[in-house]
């Protein structure tokens, strides 16, 4: 674990790299992988995009036991252009968004324990492999994260790092897109969660709301429970499109004099596609 995000740790390259130690892992840490992944694909068809399964098959990520990444990345590399690189946990943001423009995802090597299986504060390789790498195989997904970390390198030198991280939080990590006249998952922190990934769908308790880009870049989110806002894409093409074809740095000029919007609330100009009770926060009360 890296003890301060100035220097890489002992270790790790000047990027921060590692190498995964593929041969380290135990059985058990293997059949943790295996249970989370057959709780998860037991689960997700129906709920989650169709670019993810596919994604899955394409990767072969239903090979037993935690994947390699050198493996990963041949079959990512074919597809999409993208590799997977292993970190030793969270990284500065600079260097995650160097990582992301050279389309290369860093991923956690570290596994949870079997006792963690609900709930870990730090993603691991569970999250970032089985969450994160499937959408990865598709080309629009592929592009946008790229974006993504271009735009990162952008928002440093203005200061708008904490706006752009909103972008990431609410799409990437917990977002959710049209499936027809249906809602599907697509955010690696809800896909790789047994609990939300019913709960962003179906719950009674949050928002879903249409995605917007000035809105989300303005929304707080919570890092200690379920999400009490989700937002909806209509499509990849239209998320990459609003955002790569976005200058965002009169966006954060005028998001300077406008207040964060707290979580939980809905506004006159969003598209609501359903209203939350917010009971699961309420009852926290
Ligand atoms: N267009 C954004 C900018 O001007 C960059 C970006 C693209 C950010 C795609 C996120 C996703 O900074
Ligand atoms: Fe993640």
């Amino acid at each position: 674990m890296a003890t301060d995000l100035l220097h890489p740790p002992e270790g790790a390259a000047a990027d921060w790299t590692i190498p995964q130690g593929w041969d380290r892992y135990t059985a058990e840490e293997h059949a943790t992988w295996d249970t989370l992944f057959a709780r998860q694909t037991k689960l997700l068809p129906g709920r989650v995009a169709p670019a993810f399964l596919a994604g899955l098959d394409v990767l072969r990520l239903s090979k037993p036991g935690i994947p390699d990444f050198a493996e990963l990345s041949d079959r990512l590399m074919a597809a999409t252009g993208w590799q997977v690189v292993a970190v030793p946990g969270l990284v500065p943001d600079h260097v995650f968004f160097d990582h992301l423009a050279n389309r290369r995802f860093v991923s956690g090597n570290f596994i949870r324990r079997p006792d963690q299986l609900d709930y870990l504060e730090e993603p691991d390789v569970f999250h970032d492999v089985f969450g994160h790498v499937p959408l990865l195989t598709d080309p629009v997904f592929a592009d946008y994260m790229q974006a993504y970390g271009r735009g990162g390198q952008r928002a440093g030198a203005m200061g708008a790092i904490e706006r752009l991280s909103r972008l990431y939080w609410y799409t990437v990590e917990f977002g959710l897109v049209r499936s027809g006249d249906a809602l599907a998952l697509y955010g690696a922190g809800i896909v790789s969660s047994f609990t939300e990934s019913t709960f962003a769908l179906e719950d009674p308790s949050p928002h879903r709301l249409g995605f917007d880009l000035e809105r989300v870049m303005r929304t707080r989110y919570r890092i200690d429970d379920f999400q009490q806002n989700y937002f909806v894409i209509d499509s990849f093409d239209d998320l990459l499109d609003r955002t790569l074809n976005t200058d965002f740095a009169p966006l954060y000029d005028a998001l300077q004099d406008q207040s964060d919007i707290e979580v939980g609330t809905i506004l006159p100009d969003d598209r609501v596609y359903t209203r939350g009770t917010q009971e699961r926060v309420r009852g926290h009360g």
